[in-house]
């Protein structure tokens, strides 16, 4: 059985937005792009930064401390095998919407 979040709909990030969810083990960031949301841990898996100001250009979110450019998509930094960033299902019920806190495994 997964555990999962639900979104307070004052968190959810407007259209093109970002927003922070914070909770007992940490902060989720959120993106919409084109009225898809992304769920990532805000936590860079080179350094730990965080990667709420990180430059977005697409689905593509780059780090701001070191710049390391990561698909939101897939996790997987542009051109690095081997780790990516946390990723979250995200879910919907009912009209409100749900941070699954299974992990999602990076492709290899
Ligand atoms: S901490 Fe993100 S690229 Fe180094």
């Amino acid at each position: 059985m997964s555990c999962s979040i639900r979104i307070p709909a004052d968190r959810l990030p407007a259209r093109g937005g970002r927003s922070l969810l914070h909770h007992e083990k940490g902060i989720i960031l959120l993106f919409d792009i084109d009225g898809e949301l992304h769920a990532i841990d805000d936590r860079c898996p080179h350094a730990g930064a965080s990667l709420f100001s990180g430059r977005l250009d697409g689905r593509w979110l780059q780090c701001p401390a070191h710049g390391l450019r990561f698909d939101l998509a897939t996790g997987c930094p542009a051109g690095i095998k081997g780790f990516g960033l946390q990723r979250y299902e995200i879910e919907w019920r009912a009209n409100e919407c749900y941070v699954v806190l299974a992990r999602q495994e990076v492709p290899a």
